[in-house]
């Protein structure tokens, strides 16, 4: 990082408020601090190489921070043997498959669909309201009629293989496996521009309804492409609760670290945590490519992607 935390609040009045000039100066260049900008990909959890490499190709080709994430999540969305995410995803305690997604980009526009049942790709869903209506967010009945609206096709996403999981919680109510959980994914793309996106199925076996972070701007994912992105994964109520990715921008806005601000976050979940830990995790990029996650339970690895090649990163945790 350019400035601890420390070093950023000692420079004070008028240097800082020069800093914030330049900052203002940076998102109209779309460059970071150093005039250059390298392409650069975080997602959260081991989903393997292929995302991060089309979300890189991508941006190699010239396309967007945006069109990077967007076409990198849908990789996950339409895999059956991911069980947290679009197509194949666990189903709620009535056995409905309910998908939350969302974008943001680095003009500061947002999209979201929330409780969205029978549309493969909900992240392409969220593009589209972001890009098509004066709205931010669109749930159930009506983001899928507006999907249908657009092109999208009405599909079964309820795979043999989440089916048969569900039935089993139906006998037990016990869940044996632990899920993947959202996929999120934050770029900066030649333009040195960030943009972000979150797609999951949720919480497996939920109340029928519930909606998590994913589609709340903020929670689940926030991007201000003067400071950088951040997004979230784990039990969305904390995410929500805490304003959780709002906060990681925010803390490196006040010159921490992407670890740094990620750690802040999950300390502020301390609070609304019961005596069983509902466990959260943030990942989170600067405007510099700095980039960091942590997590409240051990066990959260992300993803990192650049000219150096694809690679996991485990993240610290508070316990
Ligand atoms: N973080 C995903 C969810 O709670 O729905």
């Amino acid at each position: 990082m350019k400035y601890t935390r420390r070093e950023f609040v000692k420079i004070g009045g008028l240097a800082t408020t020069s800093l914030l000039v330049n900052g203002a100066l940076n998102l109209k260049s779309g460059k970071n601090k150093t005039g250059t900008s390298k392409p650069k990909v975080i997602y959260t959890w081991d989903y393997g190489p292929v995302p991060g490499k089309t979300a890189l190709a991508l941006i190699d080709k010239g396309k967007t921070s945006l069109d990077a994430v967007e076409s990198a999540i849908k990789i996950i969305e339409a895999d059956p043997n991911v069980l947290s995410v679009g197509y194949g995803g666990l189903p709620d305690a009535e056995g409905k498959v309910t998908l939350d997604a969302s974008v943001m980009d680095w003009k500061g526009n947002a999209g979201a669909v929330a409780f969205l049942q029978n549309i493969k790709h909900p992240v392409s869903v969220a593009r589209l309201v972001m890009e098509k209506t004066p709205h931010v967010l669109l749930a159930g009945e009506g983001a899928f009629e507006f999907a249908i609206e657009n092109g999208f096709k009405a599909e079964n996403l309820l795979t043999n293989k989440a089916k048969a999981r569900w039935e089993e919680w139906m006998r037990t109510k016990k869940l044996k496996e632990a899920t993947h959980d959202t996929i999120g994914m934050l770029a900066i793309d030649k333009n040195g521009n960030l943009s972000g996106a979150v797609s999951t199925s949720g919480w497996a076996f939920k109340v029928h309804g519930r909606v998590g972070d994913s589609p709340i701007i903020g929670a689940g994912l926030y991007v201000d492409n003067e400071v950088g992105g951040a997004a979230s994964t784990g039990y969305g109520e904390i995410a929500i609760k805490t304003a959780g990715s709002f906060t990681v921008v925010e803390k490196m806005r006040e010159g921490y670290s992407p670890s740094e601000a990620c750690k802040i976050a999950v300390e502020r979940s301390l609070k609304y945590q019961k005596e069983k830990h509902w466990q959260i995790c943030y990942i989170a990029i600067n405007k510099d490519g700095e980039f960091g996650g942590y997590s409240l339970e051990d066990g959260f690895a992300y993803t990192i992607g650049d000219k150096k090649g694809i690679r996991l990163k485990k993240a610290g945790s508070l316990f």
